[in-house]
Protein backbone atom coordinates (compact mmCIF):
# COMPACT_ATOMS: atom_id res chain seq x y z
CA UNK A 1 0.00 0.00 0.00
CA UNK A 2 1.47 3.35 -0.89
CA UNK A 3 2.17 5.97 1.95
CA UNK A 4 1.44 9.54 1.70
CA UNK A 5 4.90 10.82 0.33
CA UNK A 6 4.61 7.81 -2.16
CA UNK A 7 1.34 8.76 -2.97
CA UNK A 8 2.35 12.49 -3.40
CA UNK A 9 4.97 11.78 -5.56
CA UNK A 10 3.26 9.61 -7.73
CA UNK A 11 0.66 12.42 -8.60
CA UNK A 12 3.60 15.03 -9.23
CA UNK A 13 4.75 12.44 -11.43
CA UNK A 14 1.50 12.20 -13.25
CA UNK A 15 0.91 15.87 -13.07
CA UNK A 16 4.41 16.60 -14.63
CA UNK A 17 3.75 14.52 -17.43
CA UNK A 18 1.03 16.87 -18.02
CA UNK A 19 2.76 20.05 -17.96
CA UNK A 20 5.01 18.09 -20.56
CA UNK A 21 2.22 17.63 -22.84
CA UNK A 22 0.55 20.94 -22.25
CA UNK A 23 2.57 23.66 -20.07
CA UNK A 24 0.21 26.55 -20.83
CA UNK A 25 -3.01 24.76 -19.38
CA UNK A 26 -1.46 22.86 -16.67
CA UNK A 27 -0.19 25.95 -15.25
CA UNK A 28 2.51 24.76 -13.25
CA UNK A 29 5.20 21.75 -12.99
CA UNK A 30 3.84 20.35 -10.02
CA UNK A 31 0.86 19.99 -7.92
CA UNK A 32 0.32 22.80 -5.16
CA UNK A 33 1.82 22.11 -1.77
CA UNK A 34 -0.31 21.25 1.37
CA UNK A 35 1.15 24.65 2.43
CA UNK A 36 -1.00 26.24 -0.58
CA UNK A 37 -3.63 23.89 -0.12
CA UNK A 38 -3.96 25.48 3.51
CA UNK A 39 -3.42 29.07 2.88
CA UNK A 40 -6.00 28.88 -0.34
CA UNK A 41 -8.92 27.36 2.70
CA UNK A 42 -7.72 29.86 5.11
CA UNK A 43 -9.75 32.33 2.30
CA UNK A 44 -13.06 31.17 2.77
CA UNK A 45 -15.73 32.52 4.15
CA UNK A 46 -16.85 31.11 7.47
CA UNK A 47 -19.20 28.36 6.78
CA UNK A 48 -18.63 28.01 3.16
CA UNK A 49 -20.28 24.32 2.72
CA UNK A 50 -20.73 24.45 -0.87
CA UNK A 51 -17.52 25.04 -2.78
CA UNK A 52 -16.72 24.56 -6.47
CA UNK A 53 -13.05 24.06 -7.78
CA UNK A 54 -11.90 25.18 -11.28
CA UNK A 55 -8.98 23.04 -12.44
CA UNK A 56 -9.05 20.68 -10.15
CA UNK A 57 -5.40 19.33 -11.34
CA UNK A 58 -4.50 16.03 -8.88
CA UNK A 59 -6.64 16.62 -6.14
CA UNK A 60 -4.87 18.58 -3.62
CA UNK A 61 -6.99 21.23 -2.99
CA UNK A 62 -9.70 19.04 -3.42
CA UNK A 63 -8.50 16.61 -0.61
CA UNK A 64 -7.63 19.52 1.55
CA UNK A 65 -11.42 20.61 1.25
CA UNK A 66 -12.53 17.21 1.85
CA UNK A 67 -10.19 16.85 5.20
CA UNK A 68 -11.60 20.37 6.43
CA UNK A 69 -15.08 18.27 6.46
CA UNK A 70 -16.50 19.67 3.18
CA UNK A 71 -19.00 17.25 1.47
CA UNK A 72 -18.11 15.52 -1.33
CA UNK A 73 -21.98 16.06 -2.22
CA UNK A 74 -21.20 19.94 -1.86
CA UNK A 75 -18.18 20.02 -3.97
CA UNK A 76 -17.94 20.21 -7.89
CA UNK A 77 -14.85 20.36 -9.48
CA UNK A 78 -14.33 21.20 -13.08
CA UNK A 79 -11.28 20.23 -14.87
CA UNK A 80 -10.21 20.26 -18.72
CA UNK A 81 -7.67 17.60 -19.23
CA UNK A 82 -9.04 14.48 -20.12
CA UNK A 83 -6.31 12.12 -17.98
CA UNK A 84 -6.64 14.22 -14.92
CA UNK A 85 -10.34 14.56 -14.83
CA UNK A 86 -10.55 10.42 -15.37
CA UNK A 87 -8.26 10.60 -12.17
CA UNK A 88 -9.99 12.90 -9.88
CA UNK A 89 -13.35 11.25 -10.84
CA UNK A 90 -12.49 7.82 -9.60
CA UNK A 91 -10.18 9.65 -6.31
CA UNK A 92 -13.12 11.25 -5.28
CA UNK A 93 -16.63 9.36 -5.38
CA UNK A 94 -19.33 11.34 -4.21
CA UNK A 95 -18.49 14.71 -5.70
CA UNK A 96 -19.59 16.33 -9.14
CA UNK A 97 -16.46 15.78 -11.12
CA UNK A 98 -17.12 17.24 -14.74
CA UNK A 99 -14.78 17.54 -17.01
CA UNK A 100 -14.68 20.59 -18.94
CA UNK A 101 -13.81 24.34 -19.67
CA UNK A 102 -14.02 26.87 -16.75
CA UNK A 103 -15.44 29.07 -19.46
CA UNK A 104 -18.58 27.53 -19.04
CA UNK A 105 -18.66 27.12 -15.35
CA UNK A 106 -22.38 28.46 -14.89
CA UNK A 107 -23.73 25.86 -17.79
CA UNK A 108 -21.47 22.79 -16.50
CA UNK A 109 -22.79 23.89 -12.81
CA UNK A 110 -26.50 23.99 -14.14
CA UNK A 111 -26.12 20.66 -15.87
CA UNK A 112 -24.52 18.65 -13.52
CA UNK A 113 -27.65 19.52 -11.09
CA UNK A 114 -24.99 21.13 -8.74
CA UNK A 115 -27.05 24.50 -8.86
CA UNK A 116 -30.32 22.56 -7.56
CA UNK A 117 -29.19 22.71 -4.43
CA UNK A 118 -28.26 26.60 -4.34
CA UNK A 119 -25.72 29.05 -4.58
CA UNK A 120 -22.03 28.14 -4.21
CA UNK A 121 -20.39 29.53 -1.34
CA UNK A 122 -17.07 30.08 -3.13
CA UNK A 123 -14.83 29.24 -5.57
CA UNK A 124 -11.39 28.09 -5.39
CA UNK A 125 -9.56 28.29 -8.90
CA UNK A 126 -5.82 27.52 -9.60
CA UNK A 127 -6.11 27.88 -13.26
CA UNK A 128 -3.37 30.20 -14.92
CA UNK A 129 -5.06 33.42 -15.42
CA UNK A 130 -1.99 34.87 -16.05
CA UNK A 131 -1.59 33.54 -19.59
CA UNK A 132 -5.13 34.25 -20.65
CA UNK A 133 -6.42 36.98 -22.20
CA UNK A 134 -8.62 39.18 -20.85
CA UNK A 135 -11.82 38.28 -22.96
CA UNK A 136 -11.66 35.12 -21.75
CA UNK A 137 -10.07 36.05 -18.05
CA UNK A 138 -13.69 38.12 -17.78
CA UNK A 139 -15.67 35.24 -19.60
CA UNK A 140 -14.35 32.67 -16.89
CA UNK A 141 -14.82 35.44 -13.60
CA UNK A 142 -18.52 36.32 -15.13
CA UNK A 143 -19.52 32.37 -15.32
CA UNK A 144 -18.09 31.25 -11.76
CA UNK A 145 -19.53 34.30 -10.04
CA UNK A 146 -22.92 33.32 -11.96
CA UNK A 147 -23.03 30.40 -9.43
CA UNK A 148 -22.08 32.52 -5.98
CA UNK A 149 -24.24 33.92 -3.57
CA UNK A 150 -24.29 37.34 -3.22
CA UNK A 151 -21.41 37.43 -0.61
CA UNK A 152 -19.94 34.64 -2.43
CA UNK A 153 -15.69 34.74 -2.91
CA UNK A 154 -13.11 33.70 -5.67
CA UNK A 155 -9.94 32.11 -4.25
CA UNK A 156 -7.53 31.88 -6.59
CA UNK A 157 -3.61 31.43 -6.14
CA UNK A 158 -1.34 32.84 -8.80
CA UNK A 159 2.68 32.20 -9.47
CA UNK A 160 2.94 36.55 -10.24
CA UNK A 161 3.31 38.92 -7.98
CA UNK A 162 0.57 40.96 -9.20
CA UNK A 163 -3.14 40.45 -8.83
CA UNK A 164 -3.83 37.59 -11.63
CA UNK A 165 -7.43 39.69 -12.81
CA UNK A 166 -5.58 43.38 -13.35
CA UNK A 167 -7.81 46.28 -11.79
CA UNK A 168 -9.04 47.77 -15.20
CA UNK A 169 -11.08 44.41 -15.75
CA UNK A 170 -11.79 44.28 -11.88
CA UNK A 171 -13.67 47.88 -12.27
CA UNK A 172 -15.57 46.86 -15.59
CA UNK A 173 -16.24 43.61 -13.83
CA UNK A 174 -17.54 45.55 -10.66
CA UNK A 175 -15.02 42.99 -8.68
CA UNK A 176 -12.52 44.29 -6.00
CA UNK A 177 -9.50 41.52 -5.09
CA UNK A 178 -7.19 41.41 -2.26
CA UNK A 179 -3.82 40.12 -1.77
CA UNK A 180 -3.19 37.26 0.87
CA UNK A 181 -0.92 34.63 1.74
CA UNK A 182 2.28 34.38 -0.10
CA UNK A 183 3.62 30.87 0.26
CA UNK A 184 7.23 29.92 -0.49
CA UNK A 185 6.49 26.47 0.25
CA UNK A 186 5.11 25.68 -3.21
CA UNK A 187 6.66 24.93 -6.67
CA UNK A 188 6.71 27.76 -7.76
CA UNK A 189 5.95 30.09 -4.62
CA UNK A 190 2.52 31.07 -4.70
CA UNK A 191 0.22 33.77 -3.72
CA UNK A 192 -3.56 33.67 -3.11
CA UNK A 193 -5.67 36.37 -3.61
CA UNK A 194 -9.63 36.88 -2.83
CA UNK A 195 -12.09 38.35 -5.51
CA UNK A 196 -15.36 39.68 -4.41
CA UNK A 197 -18.20 41.67 -5.82
CA UNK A 198 -17.49 45.21 -4.71
CA UNK A 199 -20.43 46.27 -3.31
CA UNK A 200 -20.19 50.16 -4.53
CA UNK A 201 -19.89 49.55 -7.97
CA UNK A 202 -21.05 46.23 -8.92
CA UNK A 203 -22.80 45.88 -12.09
CA UNK A 204 -23.54 42.60 -11.20
CA UNK A 205 -23.54 39.56 -13.34
CA UNK A 206 -26.11 37.34 -14.53
CA UNK A 207 -26.80 34.86 -12.29
CA UNK A 208 -28.18 31.11 -12.76
CA UNK A 209 -28.80 29.83 -9.02
CA UNK A 210 -32.00 29.72 -8.35
C1 LIG B 1 -1.94 25.05 -11.63
S1 LIG B 1 -2.89 23.59 -11.90
C2 LIG B 1 -3.66 23.43 -10.31
C3 LIG B 1 -4.09 22.02 -10.01
C4 LIG B 1 -4.60 21.76 -8.59
N1 LIG B 1 -5.76 22.58 -8.27
C5 LIG B 1 -3.50 22.03 -7.58
O1 LIG B 1 -3.64 23.03 -6.86
O2 LIG B 1 -2.56 21.25 -7.52
C6 LIG B 1 -4.18 24.16 -13.00
C7 LIG B 1 -5.20 23.10 -13.36
O3 LIG B 1 -6.24 23.72 -14.13
C8 LIG B 1 -6.59 22.88 -15.23
N2 LIG B 1 -7.14 23.77 -16.26
C9 LIG B 1 -6.47 24.61 -17.10
N3 LIG B 1 -7.30 25.33 -17.85
C10 LIG B 1 -8.56 24.95 -17.49
C11 LIG B 1 -9.86 25.36 -17.90
N4 LIG B 1 -10.03 26.29 -18.86
N5 LIG B 1 -10.94 24.78 -17.32
C12 LIG B 1 -10.77 23.85 -16.34
N6 LIG B 1 -9.56 23.41 -15.92
C13 LIG B 1 -8.47 23.95 -16.47
C14 LIG B 1 -5.27 22.22 -15.61
O4 LIG B 1 -5.46 21.03 -16.34
C15 LIG B 1 -4.65 21.97 -14.21
O5 LIG B 1 -5.08 20.75 -13.67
Amino acid sequence: MMGPMSRRSAHSLRFFGQWLRNPRQTAAIAPSSPELAAAVLAELPQGARRIIELGGGTGVITHALLDAGIAPDDLLIIELNASLHAQLQARVPGARVVQGDALHTAELALASGYLEHGPADAIVSGLGLLTMSRETQSAILQSAFACLGPDGVMVQFTYGPLSPVNQSLLLELGFAARRGELVLRNVPPATVWTIRRNRAKAIRPRTVHR
